[in-house]
């Protein structure tokens, strides 16, 4: 038992989010959550690391909605730019076409993995246009907009410009110097243009506000952003049409086209409703990679500010996956392809491992192997095993989940198991601040420690002997009670991650779907249990091994 208790003392302090949302909800309607990840360039297909994004980001809408919550959650595809522009033009298709093929992989994918987003924006869409259109008017009336020369280094790949200080020269296999980003690698050009410019220098005192208020999590990012304000000048918002046709014209100037990263950012907007219905503003969490962390706390906050809208409440900057080490990269070569990937490993399979294994703290390294090693481990050989064992027949004759019986309890266990089983409640608070945290691996590994004790405790009692005698029945029921309690507590805790497994347990175990949200967890008299109750009989296996 020490094993467990050490642990649990490390669970007990997860790092909650200091901004916690709001408990109550007013005239008793659902309180509403607004949870959006970055809308992805359409340049290629997706890769696991816009996937695990779009995870992060549907667990935490499933755990909001497990507290009854209403939640609005918003993904999609950023479709606008030069970048994008140049992709259609190599193979061939027009930019329009182009963009329906990609976005349309991105929600395959996401469907295929349960990402329950209740938006997904295009920015090709004609409400987003207009929203945008809408946006920069109010930008010119607010006197942020003027006309300039903007001269300085500009990435396609990102569709950054950036300054002195964010680039570098890297010698080419040929010999030759080209200058590069520094933070993502990408080269760089040298760019000076007759553009808008938006005065980002007059709205940095307001920023720093909001940014030392610690809307940024994990804090530690902030450092990262600290160095982008240090350099900070004022910001290139358009660029001319005749090298930059893709996009959203200016509104009152058909010669500019208004600048990718302000058409994408109000892609948020646009799904609150703005600019006539403008009604899930501010958005509670925005979820990103660590790649556009000051696209997110320096120009979206800016760009907010200017126009007189509320600034989000929190960005949350996860880190990132690499494969054999190194960042993924088309000419590398080394692009994990979810949906492949997801033929063998099964998608809830991969969904796991993905969201048990990232973390927003750092980087993570994509292994074949290893995935198929942990899919196989946790959720066939513990979870669902332990499903299996407490509902077959030859142990448990009659197929029912028993109800408690408290002397039986005292009887038949020890000081520890009791120990162990009566703090399962705590697993519920334990889990409730790494969701909030989001931080899903520490959510699988803190339920995984308890399924991994139901299973040693089921084996320590030998119920495949004490079902050979009716006397021992009572023996037996409390076992079987307490090992399906905690398969039940588990599977409603592990619903976010796993959706669909935790699904069919649940059914399994005869736990109606009205019965699932958090706070059933303590309900235990409630949902079930005054009498013994039968299981749902099991048609087929709910996942297989892996080979
Ligand atoms: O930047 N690991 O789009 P994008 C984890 N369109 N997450 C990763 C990742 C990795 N290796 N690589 C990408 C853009 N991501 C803009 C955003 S928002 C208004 C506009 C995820 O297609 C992560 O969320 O380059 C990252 O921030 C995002 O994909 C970038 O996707
Ligand atoms: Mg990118």
């Amino acid at each position: 038992m020490k094993w467990l208790q050490t642990n649990w003392v490390k669970c007990l302090r997860p790092p909650f989010i200091q901004k916690a949302y709001c408990t109550h909800s007013p005239c008793g309607s659902k309180e509403r959550v607004f949870i959006t990840t970055p809308i992805f360039y359409v340049n290629a297909a997706p890769h696991i690391g816009h996937l695990y994004t779009a995870l992060l980001a549907d667990a935490t809408a499933r755990f909001h909605r497990l507290h009854g919550k209403e939640v609005v959650f918003s993904t999609g595809t950023d479709e606008h730019g030069l970048k994008i522009q140049s992709s259609a033009t190599k193979v061939n298709k027009t930019p329009k076409l182009y963009c329906d093929e990609i976005a349309a992989k991105f929600k395959a994918l996401f469907d295929r993995t349960d990402v329950s987003y209740s938006h997904f924006i295009r920015t090709t869409d004609e409400t987003h246009v207009s929203a945008v259109q809408n946006f920069w008017k109010i930008l010119v009336k607010n006197d942020y907009i003027y006309q300039g020369k903007y001269e300085g280094w500009y990435s396609m790949a990102d569709e950054e410009f950036l300054s002195e200080e964010e680039v570098c020269d890297q010698r080419m296999e040929t010999g030759e110097s080209q200058k590069i980003s520094v933070s993502s690698g990408h080269p760089v050009v040298w760019v000076a243009e007759e553009n808008y410019m938006f005065r980002l220098t007059k709205i940095k005192p307001k920023l720093l506000e909001w940014l030392n208020t610690g809307v940024i999590y994990p804090r530690e990012k902030r450092s990262q952003v600290d160095i982008a304000l240090r350099n900070l000048q004022d910001l290139s918002v358009s660029r001319s049409r005749s090298r930059l046709s893709w996009g959203i014209p200016v509104p009152g100037d058909s010669t500019q086209t208004i600048y990718v990263w302000l058409d994408a950012l109000i892609n948020y907007l646009t799904v609150a409703g703005y600019p006539d219905h403008l009604q899930h503003w501010p958005a509670d969490t925005q979820i990103v990679g660590q790649d556009i962390l000051k696209f997110h706390t320096i120009y979206w906050p800016a760009f907010l500010l200017a126009a007189g809208l509320d600034l989000p409440k929190q960005i949350v900057c996860h880190a990132h996956w690499t494969v054999d080490g190194y960042k993924m990269s088309k000419s590398r070569g080394n692009v994990v392809d979810p949906q492949e990937r997801m033929n063998k490993l099964t998608a809830t399979g991969f969904r796991y491992f993905l969201l048990r294994s990232g973390t927003v703290f750092t980087n993570c390294n994509y292994d074949d192997a290893v995935a198929k090693d942990i899919v196989n481990a946790e959720i066939v050989n513990s979870y669902l095993n332990m499903l299996s064992r407490v509902s077959s027949k030859s142990i448990n004759k009659h197929t029912i989940f028993p109800s408690f019986n408290e002397e039986d309890f005292q009887t038949f266990f020890t000081k520890e198991e009791r120990s162990m089983f009566n703090r399962l409640p705590d697993l519920i608070d334990i889990c409730n601040g790494y969701y909030n945290g989001l931080l899903c691996h520490k959510v699988s590994e803190a339920v995984f420690e308890y399924i991994r004790w139901s299973n040693k405790l089921f084996n320590d009692h030998v119920p495949w002997k004490l079902c050979k005698d009716p006397a021992n029945d009572r023996h037996l029921h409390c076992l079987l009670h307490v090992t399906m309690e905690t398969l039940r507590v588990c599977s409603i805790l592990l619903q976010p991650l796993i959706p669909h497994i935790a699904g069919q347990v649940l059914d399994r175990l005869g736990i109606s779907k009205g019965d699932r949200l958090i706070k059933h967890c303590l309900e235990r008299q409630l949902v079930h249990r005054i009498k013994d109750h039968p299981l749902q009989c099991q048609k087929n296996h709910i996942m297989q091994r892996i080979k």
